[in-house]
């Protein structure tokens, strides 16, 4: 059985996982340096990359060892590793990391898309998965209406005009006096509180599947100055309600026009219970299988990127020694 060396290093997790050809996760081993970065409120792109260089190789090592693999096992059809979009400083570390070990082993590498690296993660959980399937990835970085007619085939329905939400989600916590992250302490704290207590705007209600979320952001810090009486709890309750409504409400338009057979959800906002049930509710009403991810599937991991990274090597071959990284390459353009 072919197996395949997933990295990811595009942010703040040091990542590595081996997954086989038939997309069975063999071992995954993550390191987050988000310790270094919660007094900042937010990733410092220079300690990310420099907590890179000194984990990604006993990272790797461990996803290996895990494994049961020699680096020069046969078995390793090649290595799979993120190339952007991400922080430059740290994407470069796994990238070189890669190329490094493709020479140093003879197999060959390729640069995998992360976003498109979400979009496998319901393979390794999922068997028997029905296309298609319109996926909701939704991160610190990014928020994405995506329709995939079959693995490594998507097309970009919709996205932020500005802010990702949970970028949104870490901007209010922070307003709020809560840590980094903030979607975690949010979630907890919304659900002892009562949606719609601070009166928000309805955003983003057009009829494209755009979302926006910086004014949203910023009605929270204007509603809270007004109505200062009102709780934490039922601010956080407010605020992901909003969050909520504006993503199932484009997904639901979503729905209504293309007919798909599941609806999944992907990124570290995948993880807020609010979403979760809304997707399972919206998969209900229009009759399609939803996907939800466990939660080490949410946040970014090796495996996912092994995933698409084997799915790439056998339909697009190798890339070349000189690739370079792409901070900001877009899923519109993975073809
Ligand atoms: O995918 P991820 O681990 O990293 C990238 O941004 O690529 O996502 C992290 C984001 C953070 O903004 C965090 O606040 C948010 O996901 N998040 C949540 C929850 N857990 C994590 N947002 C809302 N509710 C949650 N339960
Ligand atoms: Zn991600």
């Amino acid at each position: 059985m072919a197996v395949v060396l997933g990295i990811e290093t595009s942010c703040d997790e040091t990542a590595a996982a081996v997954v086989d050809d038939d997309f069975h996760v063999i071992s995954s081993v993550l390191e987050s340096s988000i310790d270094q970065h919660r007094a900042f409120g937010g990733v410092v792109p220079e300690l990310a990359g420099r907590a890179h260089v000194a984990t990604i190789g006993p990272v790797v090592r461990r996803a290996l060892d895990g494994a049961g693999l020699d680096p020069h096992d046969p078995a390793i059809e090649g290595i799979a590793v993120t190339s952007g979009p991400g922080l430059i400083g740290s994407l470069l570390v796994g990238l070189s990391a890669a190329k490094g070990f493709s020479l140093a082993w003879g197999v060959p590498f390729v640069g995998v898309n992360h976003l498109e690296g979400h979009l496998f993660a319901p393979l390794l959980e999922q068997s028997g998965l029905e296309w298609p399937l319109l996926t909701l990835l939704v991160s610190g970085g990014h928020s994405l209406i995506v329709l995939q007619s079959g693995p490594g085939h998507h097309q970009v329905l919709g996205e932020t005009i500005d802010d990702a939400a949970g970028e949104a989600y870490d901007k209010v916590a922070r307003w709020l006096g809560l840590g980094y992250p903030g979607g975690p302490e949010i979630d907890r704290l919304a659900r002892t509180g009562t949606p719609g207590k601070l009166k928000l705007p309805v955003s983003m209600t057009g009829s494209d599947y755009d979302f926006s979320f910086s004014g949203l952001k910023t009605a929270v810090v204007r509603a809270t100055q007004k109505q200062s009486d009102v709780g934490l709890a039922d601010v956080a309750a407010s605020f992901q309600a909003a969050v909520a409504e504006q993503l199932l409400r484009k997904l639901r338009s979503a729905l209504e026009h293309y007919e798909v057979r599941g609806i999944a959800l992907a990124g570290g906002v995948a993880a807020n219970s609010t979403l979760r049930e809304g997707v399972a509710r919206l998969a209900d009403d229009f009759g399609v299988v939803s996907h939800l991810p466990s939660l080490a599937m949410c946040t970014d991991n090796a495996a996912m990127i092994a995933a698409a990274g084997l799915y790439r090597l056998r339909a697009d071959g190798p890339s070349p020694l000189d690739l370079p990284a792409t901070p900001n390459w877009q899923l519109a353009d993975v073809s």
